[in-house]
């Protein structure tokens, strides 16, 4: 390998390792590849789970026009190819030979090669009238030394004229080299995969259970599981309209069901008492707020952290005289002055065991009324300027605004 092939690998090297999209990964391998060795075709394959079958992933020839799999979108409707063929390992095709030996081949004409058997190009020449010639295949070893995919080139050009040659046989050592980082990029890149899909599983597995006990908690109130969507759609209202970034408009949005949770602590002769609560059972029905902090604590998940800190910050006030910790103006949680504003505005205009629901006129004037003494005046400014969504939501044959609200 001379210099300039060495810095050539080092620079394709470095872009196999950058590229996190597993399909323009693939296809990012065959086109260095064949630029490497001017090579007219190429195809990769990839040992499947079960270590059965090479699975055709990305297909390609400049004369024939085609490029299938990774990126296009055009699936490749080959079939795979067997590692195994009546019980004995598959030598006769050269694909499945060089994934099984781990040997590279290297083959001038495949027409008047012997030991394996050419059918696919062959039957491939005779329908489109292309002429296969010379082929190099080369095992793709990851960094236990595993063999995971095959690349095959196929019919090298001799860059003056264009004509097919062989492949260089210094050229294969190149395209080694290039084969092995792109094992180990692809192994990288499908290990991190798995791994953030396994996060995301046991994300969702925390926050199926929080929300399966906000419901239980919001049914044991005689409520439904309604004032939980409606108040997250108003909280995510209220933080688009507070110009959050989207993410946050979506943590909010997620984490916002879960405000209630602590709830489930509260014993029924409290929690369902059809009249005012006095003072000592008020104290009690205060702690639904530090339980639920309690029950989210100590989370990995940032929706469950985000849950724990509107749990413990929506019954605050802005001028310092809320629960639980009595918290004034910007020391409370932004997101929990949301959550405190959706939550009210949808309580007050719900029935509730002591009480009729309000109308929105009436809930209206006590937001206005809170505005610097129970809410931040800033988000009932916004409360009021986004009147049409809340309205939107609001609208009881509006399951659509909730979907639309809640994705
Ligand atoms: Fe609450
Ligand atoms: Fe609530």
């Amino acid at each position: 390998m001379n210099t300039s092939h060495l810095k050539k690998l080092a620079q394709v090297g470095i872009a196999l390792s950058a590229e996190k999209d597993i399909n323009k990964l693939l296809e990012l391998i065959v086109d260095e590849a064949r630029n490497l060795t001017a090579a007219d075709g190429g195809t990769l394959y990839i040992v499947d789970a079960e270590r059965a079958h090479l699975r055709f992933e990305i297909l390609q020839n400049d004369t024939m026009e085609m490029r299938l799999g990774g990126t296009t979108g055009r699936e490749i409707s080959l079939p795979p190819v067997p590692l195994r063929a009546f019980g004995h390992p598959n030598h006769a095709n050269v694909s499945s030979y060089v994934a099984l030996t781990e040997q590279i081949v290297n083959v001038p004409d495949l027409y008047e090669a012997e030991g394996f058997d050419f059918i696919g190009p062959r039957t491939y020449d005779a329908s489109t009238g292309y002429r296969s010639k010379s082929m190099l295949v080369i095992p793709m070893k990851d960094h236990e030394d595993e063999v995971i995919g095959v690349l095959q080139l196929l019919n090298a050009r001799d860059p003056a004229t264009s004509d097919i040659i062989p492949f260089d046989p210094e050229s294969v050592d190149l395209i080694a080299s290039l084969a092995s980082q792109a094992a180990v990029a692809l192994t990288n890149r499908v290990l991190f995969e798995n791994l953030a899909e396994a996060k995301r599983c046991t994300e969702q597995a925390h926050l199926d259970t929080i929300q399966r006990l906000a419901i239980v908690a919001a049914y044991r109130d005689k409520d439904t599981s309604m004032h939980i969507k409606r108040m997250s759609c108003y909280s995510a209202v209220l933080a688009r309209g507070f110009d959050l970034p989207p993410q946050e408009v979506e943590i909010i949005l997620r984490a916002s069901p879960m405000h209630d949770v602590g709830k489930i602590g509260i014993p029924d002769a409290i929690l369902l008492k059809p009249a005012k609560l006095n003072s000592e059972e008020w104290l009690i029905m205060k702690q639904h707020t530090t339980i639920g902090g309690h029950m989210l604590s100590g989370s990995q998940s940032e929706l469950i952290q985000a849950g724990k800190t509107i749990a413990l910050s929506h019954h605050e006030r802005w001028d310092g005289s809320g629960y639980p910790a009595g918290l004034a103006g910007e020391e409370i949680p932004l997101w929990g002055r949301v959550c405190a504003v959706a939550d009210v505005f949808d309580a007050l205009t719900h029935k509730r065991p002591y009480r009729q629901a309000m109308s929105n006129q009436e809930a209206f004037k006590l937001l206005e009324e809170g505005r610097g003494k129970q809410f931040d005046p800033r988000m009932v400014d916004v409360f009021f300027s986004q009147l049409d969504e809340i309205a939107a939501i609001q609208d009881p044959r509006s399951e659509k605004v909730y979907r639309a609200c809640c994705v």
